[in-house]
């Protein structure tokens, strides 16, 4: 989970029990990723992979700026400034170039799918890949690229959904259900299951529907090993958010989070990701200081309400009670 809610303590803690944790690549710098690495390869052992952003093309310059511009008044009331609207390809890579010095157990790849050559380039080093897909179409592009396994996204997963194209396709938002049985009729690839799994009954359910393992999110932001922001974190109980939307809003990129204020007021968002994100940073990071959850990205979801704050330990303990190995 980018941003800051997965922690190398939190893989580590994941991989201890039994899991696979995944470290997030996305937001961070080659040398970032490669100090987390380093610093769960101990504790982890091979229960960890590295999660990267497939690099996303630019957005038309002008609707960026008459989006941010709306953006003032939000950021008048922080006190803060917009950061710059700046394009950048979050060093796809250098992060790649690195994790074929240095292998690690497994890598994923979500917002797009690799070339066939990177694919090819991991898996000669000895690193399988999983390329995360939201639709059957998706899942024949990533089998094609080479893929190992898919990691199957439905619309009730947190944060950024991994589509290929940032548009605004008719019917893309797939239930994870309906899109594991649609994703094994056009490919044969195994399955991990992302969206909306709370407890083990929703794992059961997706074991039942085709998937050889579960993913999970937000059933982790409120371990004390995440680093979920203070915010954040009370937003997540606080029964003035009864409900997740999806919203372009903070990123320029559509995701899942507790609908708040400046979804709502900012419905109209255009797709344009990295630059909306990079622009909405500051904004967002001074809402999470002021303790004002309204005007930050409040990523989950629509299972949030199963997340507990109990050690990841427990919560894939919890997750996978009753699923045999
Ligand atoms: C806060 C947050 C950050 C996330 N960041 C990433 C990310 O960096 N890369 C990625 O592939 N998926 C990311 N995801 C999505 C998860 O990989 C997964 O699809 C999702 O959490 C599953 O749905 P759930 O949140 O309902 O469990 C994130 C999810 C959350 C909640």
């Amino acid at each position: 989970m980018g941003g800051g809610p997965t922690t190398a303590d939190l893989v580590v803690a994941v991989a201890q029990a039994g899991g696979l944790g995944f470290l997030a690549a996305g937001y961070k710098s080659v040398e970032a990723m490669s100090a987390e690495i380093a610093n769960v390869r101990e504790g982890a052992g091979a229960g960890f992979g590295v999660n990267v952003f497939v690099p996303q093309p630019r957005a038309d310059p002008v609707v960026v700026e008459q989006y941010v511009e709306t953006l003032a008044a939000d950021a008048a009331r922080l006190d803060t400034r917009l950061g710059e609207a700046s394009w950048d390809d979050d060093s796809f890579d250098a992060k790649v170039e690195y994790l074929l010095a240095d292998p690690v157990p497994i890598v994923s790849f979500t917002f797009g799918c690799p070339d066939r050559d990177v694919v090819e380039a991991l898996q000669h080093v000895g690193t399988p890949v999983a390329i995360t897909v939201t639709s059957p179409s998706e899942a024949v592009i990533a089998a094609a690229a080479g893929a190992d396994c898919l990691c199957v996204q439905g619309t009730e997963a947190g944060a950024h959904q991994g589509t290929f194209v940032n548009a605004d396709a008719p019917g893309q938002d797939f239930g994870l259900l309906a899109l594991l049985s649609e994703v094994s009729r056009v490919c044969d690839l195994p399955m991990i299951a992302a969206g909306g799994i709370g407890g083990p009954r929703g794992m059961d359910a997706v074991l039942a529907a085709g998937a050889v393992v579960a993913q999970a999110g937000t059933a982790f932001l409120r371990c004390p090993e995440s680093g979920t922001n203070p915010t954040y974190r009370a937003a997540l109980t606080d029964p003035r958010y009864t409900v997740t939307a999806m919203t372009r809003a903070f990123s320029g990129r559509r995701a899942r989070g507790l609908l708040n204020q400046f979804m709502v007021d900012h419905a109209d968002a255009p797709a344009a990701y990295p630059e909306i994100n990079n622009a909405t940073r500051p904004l967002r990071a001074a809402a999470a200081a002021e303790g004002d959850a309204d005007r930050m990205s409040l990523w989950a979801g629509q299972a949030f309400r199963s997340a507990v704050d109990r050690p990841a330990g427990e919560v894939v303990e919890l997750l996978t009670r009753g699923v045999h190995s």
